[in-house]
């Protein structure tokens, strides 16, 4: 018998109704539409509103629109795995919040923390309970609601991020399509560069630690971008290389939506024409572990049975990686 691997068998995103646009933006701080366009292909990003709704709530409209479409009861769920850096709460995890508002009563969950990289790592990690024969359905979820940690006075980080959901479901498969192969990589000592400072158990939270908006996202810009662009693109060169992947042999890259030009470069680097690149930073922003998934279900009607798509990603950490999935069905 071939070897089982773990097929994504469907995919469901959530993004909240309200849309930040660059105009509104250029109320808020000093910039301008033309700048934040040609800087990084946005347009406009998602606001998740509303007291007391965090990550887990568009996580749960995620999966629950992902049960729903593959006829799955939440009861038949094994695992769920949320890739998020704005949980709920510091603790319980929020993928076991999520499994309780879901009703997945059988599964064990929780959650990882890779940043923009965490949607990869997360699905490499499900994909290995699907590998072993243990478990059959697994469902690993990216979501952040990124507004949650963004200064609205920083112009630099602001501009950037949106808040979104996307899940997919793993299951068994033994024809060759599923994840094929993934390259996970991790540098420490970008943790400078891109991080939060306060609220973890070096600087807990102080009035000071408030006033001072250290509980917001810090990024030197810059830096993150040349280690993104050389790391992304390297990594999805290596992902190929190792598998006899040429440029035309690749259906779709699927890369991190933090920045076109990196995307561009990725591309360039790939060998992929940019007809084959999915790309929906223009109207989401940076929504971090969910760009990916959100990525695959803004174009899961284009996809066919045996594309081969080459998953890429770039973030916090440093953490970075690729992913080969060979897709496993037809549109519906
Ligand atoms: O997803 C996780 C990983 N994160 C990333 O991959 C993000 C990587 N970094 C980037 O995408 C880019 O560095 C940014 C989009 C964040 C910034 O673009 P940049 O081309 O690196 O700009 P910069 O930071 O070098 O700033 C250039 C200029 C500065 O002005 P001066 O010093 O040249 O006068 C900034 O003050 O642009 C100014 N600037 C702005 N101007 C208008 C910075 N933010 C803005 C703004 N509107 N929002």
């Amino acid at each position: 018998m071939s070897k089982i691997r773990a097929a994504i068998t469907g995919v469901q995103g959530y993004v909240p109704e309200y849309v930040l646009t660059n105009q509104e933006l250029e109320k808020m701080i000093d910039t301008n539409d033309e700048w934040i366009t040609t800087r990084t292909g946005i347009k406009e990003r998602r606001i998740l509103k509303g007291e007391g709704l965090g990550t887990s709530y568009m996580a749960e409209k995620a999966i629950l629109g992902l049960l729903e479409k593959t006829d799955t009861k939440a009861e038949e769920i094994d695992l769920i795995i949320v890739a998020t850096i704005t949980p709920d709460f510091p603790y319980p995890a929020t993928a076991t919040v999520v499994a309780d508002m879901v009703g997945a009563k059988k599964a064990f969950a929780y959650d990882i923390n890779a940043a923009c990289s965490g949607f990869l790592y997360a699905l490499t990690t499900g994909s290995q309970f699907i590998e072993t024969g243990k478990y059959k359905k697994v469902v690993v979820v990216g979501a952040d609601k990124m507004s949650s940690i963004v200064n609205y006075e920083d112009r630099t980080t602001c501009i950037l991020f949106g808040d979104g959901a996307s899940a997919v479901m793993l299951e068994p498969n033994a024809e060759g399509y599923g994840v094929i192969d993934s390259v996970l990589e991790s540098d420490g000592s970008g943790q400078p560069y891109l991080f939060q400072k306060a609220g973890g158990s070096r600087y807990p939270s102080t009035i000071d630690t408030v006033t001072n908006k250290e509980h917001s996202l810090h990024q030197e810009g810059s830096t993150v971008f040349k280690f993104a662009v050389t790391n992304m693109a390297n990594v999805a060169a290596n992902i190929m290389e190792r598998n006899d992947l040429k440029g035309e042999d690749v259906a779709w890259l699927v890369p991190h939506q933090a920045n076109k030009r990196i995307i561009d470069a990725t591309a360039r680097r790939m060998e992929v024409s940019e007809d084959k690149v999915m790309l929906n930073i223009q109207k989401y922003g940076n929504t971090t572990a969910a760009t990916i998934p959100l990525c695959l279900w803004d174009y899961e009607k284009q996809l066919k049975k045996g594309d081969n798509l080459v998953l890429a990603a770039f973030g916090a950490g440093f953490t970075w990686g690729a992913t080969y999935v060979k897709w496993a069905y037809d549109p519906k």
